[in-house]
């Protein structure tokens, strides 16, 4: 990678910004001035701007468990953002993959890969998501098939076929394979029913697990390689 793509994409702003660092001396690759903003930098340089180490957080997915009461927004609305679960560090280049409602609690993505996050929320890709889901009354069989159809759930929007597993009386996994505003609630409301809790337990190939809410962590290697190929893509892509 070009020294100056490596710290456009770790936080120091456009090329032209990152040139200005470079010339006027304050980067270093293996504790030497570079001056050339092409230079290519391998694994294992280590590069810092005015004696700072930088640490390479380009093509990072970070997962995390979102608690109740934060919004998916980069900042602080009448609640707030759930980016204040996240490192500072974090902050300039990564963006949400999609969004969960202020209530709704569970896996979110956070990533800087542009192209991944545009697949990751496009309905052309399909990639599913399965909700924990608690409604207000009983759950009925027949919804089962409701639900696996196209379902009109008002302002001229037509979901896809979900598909809903009834676990008890009122409660439920539910997964549906796209994100259309409020689309679970709209679904049920369309049934009568309120939704009194949801919880987004998986987004594609991953999994929520034993993350403890409120916190986060980054995708391993092989959980990262594994959400490229669920929509088309390779690491090779953003070499
Ligand atoms: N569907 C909803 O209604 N809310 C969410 O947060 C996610 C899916």
């Amino acid at each position: 990678m070009r020294l100056d793509g490596f710290l456009s994409k770790n936080g120091f702003g456009s090329r032209k910004s990152v040139k200005k660092l470079i010339l006027n001396k304050r980067v270093k690759v293996n504790s030497e001035v570079i001056l050339d903003v092409g230079y290519k930098i391998i694994d294992g340089d280590v590069i810092t701007v005015d004696g700072n180490v930088i640490k390479d957080i380009s093509n990072i997915v970070l997962m995390i468990n979102k608690p109740e009461g934060y919004i998916s927004s980069l900042i602080d609305e009448r609640y707030p953002s759930v980016m204040n679960l996240i490192p500072d560090v974090y902050r300039k280049t990564l963006r949400l993959v999609g969004r969960l409602d202020y209530d709704t609690t569970g896996l979110l993505l956070i990533t800087d890969n542009g192209i991944l996050n545009q697949r990751l929320t496009s309905p052309k890709y399909h990639v599913s998501k399965t909700y924990e889901v608690k409604v207000n009354h009983l759950l009925k069989n027949e919804l089962i098939e409701k639900f696996n159809q196209p379902n009109d759930i008002g302002k001229g929007e037509i979901t896809k076929p979900a598909k809903l597993e009834i676990v008890d009386d009122y409660n439920a996994l539910i997964t549906i394979t796209e994100g259309k505003y409020h689309e679970i609630k709209r679904l049920f409301g369309k049934y009568n029913y309120d939704v009194i809790k949801l919880n987004r337990i998986s987004f594609g190939p991953l999994f929520l697990n034993d993350l403890p809410l409120g916190k986060y962590r980054e995708l391993t290697k092989d959980e990262y390689i594994i959400l490229l190929k669920e929509v088309n893509l390779n690491e090779e892509d953003f070499i």
